[in-house]
């Protein structure tokens, strides 16, 4: 009997088509994330799950998936989503999408740098607000980069990624995490590895390219905020609650930080409402990996490791 594969929501064709291979395949029919009821309805019975990281793999769904279910591939590099002891309990692979969306990712994180220290969406705002302006010397003024610190939280792929495109707009690199980078990455960033207190003391742009797990939900809190310097930014394209959004708001209301960027929000979509009214942070709709070449191969890699699976072989990026 063909094998039964179940998409929670459209991924690219050629995607479709190397699963298309593999089994019957059932793609949502809805552009939005499935609510749990359909979702648990949609995987009933399947063999493999493809899914987005808006969707809760969890005990419940893995029972409303039923024991034939082989593999849940996760089109996403973090699978914070996904109750990965869960599904090793009952023989589920479960796999990710790492690497091919590193430099679309790296490069948004660099973008909302830019947008932050150059307050560029607040330009942006105030032409398209019809606001009556002329060149000055002190207009809109922000800080350069040249010779600052970024200090990047999680020295992953993203990471160092980030950490080349920094090195090329002449900053120096710190960095902080569970454990210490190879030798020759850090040679090649000439990075710094300190206590993440020391980093948020001491950089004057702060990255976040740390998973959110138990460990850093919430990582970034009023006290962490506190650390930073008043001429300081925060940029964030990993995952929403690794920052406390509201300590954020109240952080940039009081001036405690210069200003910050988001790709990400603690309670996706919702973006918490002070933020909404502040001029000095930048806020963006996910965007990391959002270009056409990267979510195809993301979509790609995640049937691989379906086909991989089905055919009995190892998946080719499991997560761990
Ligand atoms: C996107 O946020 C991803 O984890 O791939």
């Amino acid at each position: 009997m063909a094998a039964r594969i179940v998409v929670t929501r459209r991924i690219p064709d050629p995607a479709i088509g190397l699963l298309e291979g593999a089994g019957d395949v059932w793609v949502s029919p809805h552009d939005r994330p499935l609510s749990a009821d359909e979702l648990h309805s949609a995987v009933a019975g399947a063999d493999a799950a493809v899914t987005l990281l808006h969707d809760r793999v969890d005990g419940a769904f893995l029972d409303a998936a039923g024991p034939a279910l082989r593999i849940v591939a996760n089109v996403a590099v973090g699978y914070d989503n996904v109750d990965v002891e869960a599904c090793a309990r009952r023989g589920v692979v479960v796999s990710n999408t790492p690497g091919v969306l590193t430099e679309a990712t790296a490069d948004i994180a660099f973008a909302l740098i830019l947008m932050s220290t150059r307050r560029l969406g607040e330009g942006e705002r105030l032409i398209r607000a019809r606001t009556p302006w002329s060149w000055s010397m002190f207009f809109m003024l922000g800080t350069g980069l040249q010779g600052k610190t970024l200090g990047i939280v999680g020295l992953g792929k993203i990471g160092q990624a980030t950490a080349r495109r920094a090195r090329a707009f002449g900053m120096e690199i710190a960095y902080a995490g569970r454990r210490r980078a190879a030798e020759d990455v850090e040679a090649e960033l000439s990075a710094r590895f300190l206590p993440l207190d020391e980093l948020l003391t001491t950089a004057d742009v702060v990255t976040l390219h740390c998973p959110l797990s138990a460990d850093t939900r919430h990582l970034i809190d009023a006290a962490a905020l506190a650390r930073m310097q008043p001429s300081s930014h925060l940029v964030n394209t990993t995952r929403g609650p690794v920052v406390d959004e509201a300590a954020l708001a109240e952080a940039l209301r009081a001036g405690a930080i210069a200003g910050a960027g988001l790709d990400v929000f603690e309670r996706e979509p919702e973006v918490h409402p002070d933020l909404l009214e502040l001029e000095n942070v930048v806020l963006i709709p996910h965007l990391g990996s959002a270009t056409i070449e990267t979510r195809t191969a993301m979509g790609v890699l995640a049937a691989e490791n379906v086909v991989a699976v089905l055919g009995g072989s190892a998946p080719v990026t499991p997560v761990r």
